[in-house]
């Protein structure tokens, strides 16, 4: 491997990844654990957690994991998950803002405590773990990191029937660009992935979307993504390859559409 080539891996980092118990954050957590890092994972379920880090931790080539029972949406979980992430691995060199999700409503119908949930889950959740992580990288031995924000296509672009969801998502895109410049000079990367139609358990709960026969990775023309896509892409975020990229927003959904791409697979435009 040249060291070109090395700066894509993520050897010897402390990454946290929330909402790690299935679905991209799942893969995240995965990938970025075989490419040698140490990875601290969340759900709001230990029971949940616990099998994934218990399946990086039988890899005797991947980092090593820790499972921790956290709800982005509490400051005091938050506080004691990156605790104990410090704890086992020492310091925290990456933070991907994953956890998040929605529910389908027309904008009438969604109620102040619906509204207030999914802004909660997608946006706060995000200023929580990373005003916590953040401290922690600066504190450490090694000063500096990179976070990575997870928003999406509908944070892009109108979304019907999801604007709580798309409201928070596109704020978090600001949020990443406002916290590049701010933390640029602590060393601290913010950047941001925008994914496109992903399949994953949530997106099969909530948008009754189940592709049983995904179309390979190589094929670009394709309206669902795998989780792999939006996980390698994180990865390269996450990596020293990624050194000049700062407030960024990188949009993963294959071959471009017109209009939404969610939206249009319900049939909502
Ligand atoms: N899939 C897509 O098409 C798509 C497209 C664009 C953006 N995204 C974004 O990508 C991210 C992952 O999506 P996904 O489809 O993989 O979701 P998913 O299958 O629903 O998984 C969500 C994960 O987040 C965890 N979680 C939910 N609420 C949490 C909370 N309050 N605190 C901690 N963890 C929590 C869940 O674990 P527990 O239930 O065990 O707590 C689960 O591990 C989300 O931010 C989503 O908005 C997804």
């Amino acid at each position: 491997m040249s060291l070109h080539q090395a700066e894509f891996g993520v050897e010897g980092k402390r990454a946290i990844v929330t909402g790690a118990s299935q679905g991209i954050g799942r893969t995240v957590a995965e990938t970025l654990a075989t490419g040698g890092a140490d990875v601290a994972i969340c759900s709001r379920s230990q029971d949940r957690v616990d099998p994934v880090a218990e399946g990086i931790n039988e890899d005797p080539d991947a980092g090593d994991a820790l499972a921790v029972e956290c709800n982005v949406r509490d400051r005091d979980d938050v506080e004691a998950f990156v605790q104990a992430t410090v704890e086992e691995f020492g310091g925290v060199d990456v933070l991907v803002n994953n956890a998040g999700g929605e529910f389908v409503a027309a904008f009438d119908d969604i109620s102040p405590n619906g509204w207030e949930a999914i802004v909660d889950l997608n946006l706060t959740g995000t200023f929580h773990c990373t005003q916590v992580a953040g401290r922690a990288m600066r504190e450490g031995d090694d000063p500096g990191g990179t976070v990575v924000n997870m928003s999406s296509v509908n944070g892009q672009h109108a979304a019907p029937n999801e604007s709580h969801y798309s409201a928070a998502k596109a704020a978090i895109i600001r949020l990443t660009e406002t916290l590049s410049v701010e933390w640029a000079d602590h060393g601290i990367r913010v950047n941001c992935v925008a994914p496109g139609l992903v399949q994953t358990p949530g997106v099969a709960e909530t948008l009754g979307i189940d592709e049983s026969d995904m179309p390979p990775r190589d094929q670009v023309n394709r309206r669902i993504g795998h989780t792999e896509d939006i996980a390698d892409v994180v990865q390269f975020l996450a990596s020293p390859a990624a050194a000049f990229v700062d407030g960024e927003t990188y949009t993963v959904k294959g071959v471009p559409r017109a209009g939404n791409a969610m939206s249009a697979d319900l049939g909502l435009q």
